[in-house]
């Protein structure tokens, strides 16, 4: 596989249906958040340093406890068998040969418990639907499959408007089903063209506040909050027992015309003075990217769509050889402007 990263994206489009692809390359309405997370990195310039010694560099990384080989891992994304028949395992592997860390999505569709069963590090995200039993259910069978923490997505009381998809009636089609769910099947296939956001629309429960993050907590694993844009929400999200803060506007899935996560993170680092760790995604396309949002205050970094990409287009290998690339451009970003530990990545980075 001799790709680079610019080439990742056009392959993928390839093999995909247009309606799959579109679910994925898409954000809610005019898709100006989208076009921003992905600008913003690349209006930030860099200042290198040089004649420091960076013959050796390390990318390992500590985060809740754990040490990581790099600063990046994979975040949480719906329908991985839409996208390459090696689905959520295929991604799971890739993350396992590399000790990457994995988010899986509530909305898999492969249960949880196969996931992991490749062995990769682990994170469950959640979606609280109305049933709490259900969601009690999941989340119980999350930690007895060794996920390491939970990921409470807080950005979608309702679901979102995506003209792509309304355009495209996109639905997942039959075989595939939302494998966590078996029980919900019927009324998430059969609903017709609308079926899916339908489906979601009526499982998300609009009435969730603070207080459900405590009866989440009560499974047991640390949880991180994701979906958080503002200094205000940080600071309650610590202030209740979050874990972490994950910066993130859903990929510019929600709601159009919220800030690219990189101009609001710097917000909210201040807001969480160090408290717990502060991850930033959305609009991160290069090794550099995650440099620069390491420089700018986070602690971690999740990519989203590129790994999907590289898993429609290769597979479990695509996926993998998608964090290989992201590796090796960080790697070489930091020599090249002087940094020889993650640690060492710092805010007189940014110019
Ligand atoms: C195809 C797709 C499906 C997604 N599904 C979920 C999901 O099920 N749960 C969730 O919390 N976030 C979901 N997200 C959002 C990602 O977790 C992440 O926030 C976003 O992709 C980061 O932006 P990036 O794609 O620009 O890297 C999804 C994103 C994409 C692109």
């Amino acid at each position: 596989m001799d790709w680079t990263l610019s080439d990742v994206e056009a392959f993928a489009r390839r093999t995909l249906t247009q309606a799959a692809y579109d679910y994925v390359a898409g954000g809610a309405g005019e898709e100006r958040t989208l076009r921003d997370n992905v600008e913003a990195f690349r209006r930030q310039t860099l200042r290198p340093r040089f004649m420091v010694d960076v013959s050796k560099r390390d990318l390992s990384t500590p985060l809740l406890g754990q040490s990581y080989p790099v600063p990046f891992g994979v975040a949480a994304t719906a329908f991985h068998r839409l996208f390459h028949e090696d689905g959520e395992r295929g991604v799971a592997r890739a993350c396992a040969e590399r000790g990457i860390l994995h988010s899986v999505s509530t909305l898999a569709t492969t249960p949880l418990e196969e996931v992991a069963q490749e062995g990769a590090r682990r994170w469950f995200q959640v979606y609280i639907h109305r049933d709490r039993e259900l969601t009690g259910n999941l989340v119980q069978r999350a930690v007895d499959a060794g996920y390491e923490a939970l990921v409470l997505t807080v950005d979608a009381p309702v679901w979102a408007i995506r003209e792509r998809d309304r355009r495209n009636k996109f639905t997942l089609p039959p075989p595939l089903t939302l494998a966590n769910f078996e029980r919900y099947l019927d009324a998430a296939v059969a609903g017709g063209p609308d079926g899916l956001s339908n489906y979601v629309n009526a499982q998300l429960d609009p009435s969730l506040t603070w207080t459900d993050l405590h009866w989440l907590r009560r499974f047991g694993l640390p949880v991180l909050v994701k979906g958080v844009l503002t200094a205000e929400d940080a600071a309650l999200a610590v202030q209740h027992g979050a874990a972490g803060i994950i910066v993130s506007n859903h990929g510019a899935r929600m709601l159009d015309r919220v800030p690219a996560t990189l101009d609001v993170l710097p917000e909210i680092v201040d807001v969480v003075r160090g408290r717990v760790p502060v991850i930033l995604d959305g609009g991160v396309r290069r090794g550099v990217d995650v440099l620069i949002a390491l420089a700018a205050g986070a602690n971690f970094v999740m990519l989203g769509r590129p790994v999907v990409w590289g898993l429609a287009a290769g597979g479990s290998a695509g996926a993998g050889r998608v964090l290989d690339l992201v590796r090796e451009e960080l790697d070489n970003a930091m020599a090249l402007t002087g940094c020889r530990s993650v640690g060492e990545i710092t805010r007189r980075l940014l110019a």
